[in-house]
């Protein structure tokens, strides 16, 4: 059973020099599962919280590659907020973890790499049956 203990911050590479940096991502490499589908949170509104739900099977790779947010994670038995706010590093999130994100800053972008194609079945989009879910791990 996942718990909010297994969500790792993992530092990325940045190439860098006087004209910007670069930070490359291979799936298995720096992050420990392959990437399948890449996609980013940008436009957020003031106030807005995305996420409020748990995957059964995804990982993801979220990194904050523009501005800053926050992410509450949820194992069901205990729950954290962590902020991210570089480029550089990234916060690994296993399976059937909740997860929220919030306080985007303005012009904040949300990175994500995830371990499967997007599929709906994968969702666990209520808070109770992904208590009784946890329950039943
Ligand atoms: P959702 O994952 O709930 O967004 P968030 O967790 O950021 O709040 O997805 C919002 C909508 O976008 C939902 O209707 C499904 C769709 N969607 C896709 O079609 N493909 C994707 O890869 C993602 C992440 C979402």
């Amino acid at each position: 059973m996942t718990t909010i203990d297994d969500c790792r911050f993992i530092d990325l590479p940045r190439i860098g020099d006087r004209k910007g940096n670069i930070t490359p991502i291979y799936g298995g490499k720096h992050i420990p599962f392959d990437i399948a589908r890449v996609y980013y949170l940008y436009d957020v509104p003031g106030g807005a919280m995305r996420g409020g739900h748990a995957h059964k099977e995804l990982q993801q790779l979220i990194v904050s590659v523009m501005g800053a947010f926050d992410v509450v994670l949820d194992d069901g038995q205990r729950k954290k907020t962590v902020s991210l706010d570089r480029a550089y590093y990234g916060l690994c999130v296993p399976r059937m973890i909740w997860r929220e994100q919030e306080n985007f800053s303005s012009g904040g972008i949300c990175l994500v790499l995830a371990s499967m194609p997007y599929d709906e079945n994968d969702y666990i989009r209520d808070h109770g049956t992904f208590l009784r879910e946890k329950l039943r791990l």
